[in-house]
């Protein structure tokens, strides 16, 4: 007899994620010497974590960060849980990963805009050019700033991607095809 499934990461949610993955990937292999592609690669990602914030407050049940928004309590039993084995498993986010999501998207805010601010501090160009422009003495902490949230980033990206990897094994169910056509086994 078939599994059973429901559908639980609606369109938005999967095109947002591959969307994301695929201009996070174009902005950090770009960072040094295609500048133009960089700032675009930017731009989309701003846009789309802009669009997601506004989904996680109208978007459908599991797309919603109410949720996802566990305290530090529950991420704790959560992880505690999984180091035995034994953690719940959740169709929607679990405590973990929720946390790891505001994490990610904090970061991903804080290098997007780290970056437009550079830029306008260097070039006088861009959104924040306004906001940047009296700060060309400060160019070199914008550009440091800009680097560690996006390191930082990428070290959640990691750990994110590993959470995803320890979950799959726990549960036997594979979550990256789940974020490609939204199911997941009831
Ligand atoms: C190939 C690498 C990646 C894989 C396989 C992957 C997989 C996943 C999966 C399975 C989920 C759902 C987690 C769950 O079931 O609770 C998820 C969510 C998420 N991932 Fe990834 N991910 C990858 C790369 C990335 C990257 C590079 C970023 C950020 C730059 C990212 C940001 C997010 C965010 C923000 C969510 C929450 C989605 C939402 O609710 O809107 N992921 N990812």
């Amino acid at each position: 007899m078939a599994q059973q499934d429901v559908k639980v990461w609606d369109i938005f949610v999967r095109v947002f994620h591959w969307s994301l993955v695929l201009s996070f990937t174009v902005a950090w292999l770009t960072e040094d010497d295609l500048m133009t592609l960089h700032s675009y690669a930017g731009y989309a990602v701003a846009g789309l974590v802009a669009m997601r914030l506004v989904w996680g407050f109208i978007g459908s049940p599991y797309a919603r960060f109410s949720n996802f928004a566990y305290g530090f309590g529950a991420v704790k039993g959560f992880l505690k849980d999984t180091l035995q084995l034994r953690a719940r498993r959740y169709l929607g986010h679990n405590p973990a990963g929720g946390m790891m999501i505001f994490l990610m998207l904090a970061g991903l805010v804080l290098t997007a805009g780290s970056g437009m601010m550079l830029y306008g501090a260097e070039e006088g160009a861009g959104p924040l050019a306004g906001m940047a422009a009296s700060l060309g003495a400060y160019e070199h902490t914008l550009e440091e700033a800009h680097e560690f949230f996006a390191n930082l980033t990428l070290l959640m990206v990691f750990v994110h991607i590993a959470g995803v990897v320890v979950e799959s094994l726990i549960h036997r169910e594979n979550l990256a095809r789940a974020m490609v056509n939204g199911r997941k086994r009831v």
